[in-house]
Formats: structure tokens, sequence, C-alpha cells
């Protein structure tokens, strides 16, 4: 089995892009699952922020929770931020896991801002509407060293990207 483990700013097409593989496995009778961050922030992880040490909690349990379904024969996409390499490496360590970056440049993410969360980061200080410690505005992305595929979302199409990601899954559950 293999657990996705994406990661890339919000906006970068984690959700689009598990959506859509989810439905190109499914077509194959595969059993997949999406454990996505923010549907998860609004049940087990309601009590979570944005500092580090909460970010670290909130990957924790989704993994908890993909794990589960790993051991159900399930293949899972975790769509999540998931900033940290020291956490990323972890999760690493665990021979069914895999790590996706969605590389997708800053500018163009806001560029496009289709929830307004950058709009919302890169207020002023003063403004109450402002988001703190917002991932790569305001608070910190480290940059995979060790990706096992990179999808340059600026850059390839939806489908091309959606495609490469469906081979890649396939390729690596036959390993
Ligand atoms: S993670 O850092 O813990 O991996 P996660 O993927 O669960 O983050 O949640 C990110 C989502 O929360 C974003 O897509 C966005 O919708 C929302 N969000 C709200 N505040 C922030 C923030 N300060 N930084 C990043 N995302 C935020």
């Amino acid at each position: 089995m293999i657990l996705i483990q994406f990661t890339g700013l919000s906006g970068s097409g984690k959700t689009t892009l598990a959506q859509n593989v989810r439905h190109l496995l499914a077509d194959k009778s595969y059993k997949v699952e999406i454990v996505d961050g923010d549907v998860y922030r609004k049940t087990i992880c309601s009590d979570l922020g944005f500092s580090r040490e909460d970010r670290c909690e909130n990957i924790k349990r989704l993994f908890q929770v993909g794990q589960n379904f790993v051991k159900e024969n399930t293949i899972v996409l975790m769509s999540v931020i998931n900033p940290y390499e020291n956490l990323r490496n972890e999760l690493r360590t665990y021979e069914f896991v895999r790590t996706v970056y969605l590389d997708c440049s800053i500018n163009n993410l806001i560029k496009r801002d289709p929830k307004g969360l950058y709009q919302k980061a890169l207020l002023p200080d003063h403004d109450r509407n402002k988001i703190n410690n917002f991932t790569g505005i305001s608070d910190v992305f480290e940059i995979p060293s060790n990706a096992d595929l990179v999808l340059k979302t600026d850059l390839e199409t939806e489908i091309f990207s959606t495609n490469k990601l469906y081979d890649f899954i396939i390729k690596n559950l036959s390993e």
C-alpha cells in the first residue's frame, strides 16, 4: 500500500490533484482516501492552530488516521501543507510513505489566491482581518530536499500533473 504525504503551500493544488487522482484510481477499483488538513482541522484537529507545535501535532494525528486506512489496503492521499523537513523525514521512515512536493511560486499563489487568504496575510499589522503566521508569507515553509516526486503546478497543466501523480502511484504500488 502507499500513503502520499503531500507538501506544498496553500493553494498549490494539493486538494485538486488529490481529488482528480482519487477519481482515476476509483475508476480502476482501488480504495482511496483523502486525508485533508482543511477538513480534519474542523473535527479532530479543531483545537489546533498554526504554531510549529500545533502544525506538527496536526500532521501526526492525520498520519495516524492515514495509517489506519493503509492497514485496510487503502491508498491514502494526505493533503496538508506539511512545512517541516524534520517531520516529513520522520514519516518517510515508514516504507509505505512517499513524499510529493507541489512546487508553485509564491507570486503565482498570491495572484491566484482562490480563498483570499494571501490577501489577508499581506494586510498591514494593525488590520484586524490580517492572518498571522501564514505559510510562505509570515511563517516558514522548508523546501523538501528529497521529495520522491515534484509537480510544478504553476508550469504544468492540471491534467499533466494529475497524470504524473497517477502514474507515480501505480508504479510505486507494484514496488
Ligand atoms: S499544516 O501546516 O498543519 O500542514 P494544514 O494543511 O493542516 O496546515 O492547513 C492549512 C490550511 O489552513 C490552508 O490551506 C488554509 O486554508 C488554512 N490556514 C489558515 N490559517 C493558516 C496559516 N496561518 N498558515 C497556513 N494555512 C492557514
